[in-house]
């Protein structure tokens, strides 16, 4: 496997690790007895929303596609569909950020609709995710270049953009925060307390 292959699927896991400790959080606090810390889910959805938005999509959109469309034009019907997820991704995410607004205000009641917000989520980006390693990559591994995976590469490891690199190691750093955060078994944080009765 060549190294922009293996960073793009790299970061598609650690994407899913938060999409599952978000799914397992919310479907652990639909029991009443159980107060959620919700700067905890605001940090998971806050990931969700930049490190695609600001990281991962840029880079597939300008370098991945692009150079895919060129070589192989059969793939364009493809390549709009997940270009457009992309776009509908955020828009996804403010949906979930309502959802948690109003699942703050309204507990205890919510969690249902929240965690039903959240599998909406999870569900969309795990098919996106999945076409992407199915259907682009292997198109991608039979028609792309040598010199075109150099610049992929250089792309995806933010070696070309130092911006890039900054915002890699902020959405690192939030990583860790949400690793420090979340209660056992999805992270180290300490146990959600029980709700006051
Ligand atoms: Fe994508
Ligand atoms: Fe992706």
């Amino acid at each position: 496997m060549n190294k922009a292959i293996r960073i793009l699927r790299d970061e598609h896991r650690s994407l899913a690790a938060v999409l599952h400790g978000l799914r397992h959080l919310a479907q652990a606090s639909l029991d009443a007895g159980v107060q959620p810390r919700f700067e905890v889910f605001r940090a998971m959805i806050r990931y969700i929303d930049e490190f695609p938005e600001r990281l991962h999509h840029p880079k597939e959109d300008a370098c991945l596609f692009a150079r895919l469309v060129a070589r192989a034009p059969e793939t364009r019907p493809l390549i709009e569909v997940l270009r457009a997820e992309h776009v509908e991704s955020a828009q996804r995410v403010r949906a979930l950020e309502r959802a948690l607004d109003e699942y703050e205000r309204s507990w205890p009641h919510w969690s249902g609709p929240f965690l039903a917000a959240v599998e909406d989520y999870v569900e969309f980006h795990r098919r996106h995710m999945q076409r992407e390693e199915l259907e682009v990559l292997p198109a991608a591994e039979r028609v792309l270049s040598d010199d075109d995976w150099r610049a992929i590469e250089e792309a995806f490891a933010g070696n070309a953009d130092p911006i890039a690199d900054l915002r890699e190691q902020d959405l690192a750093r939030l990583y860790t925060r949400i690793v420090s955060l979340a209660p056992a078994p999805i992270g180290l944080g300490a146990r959600w307390d029980s709700a006051p009765t």
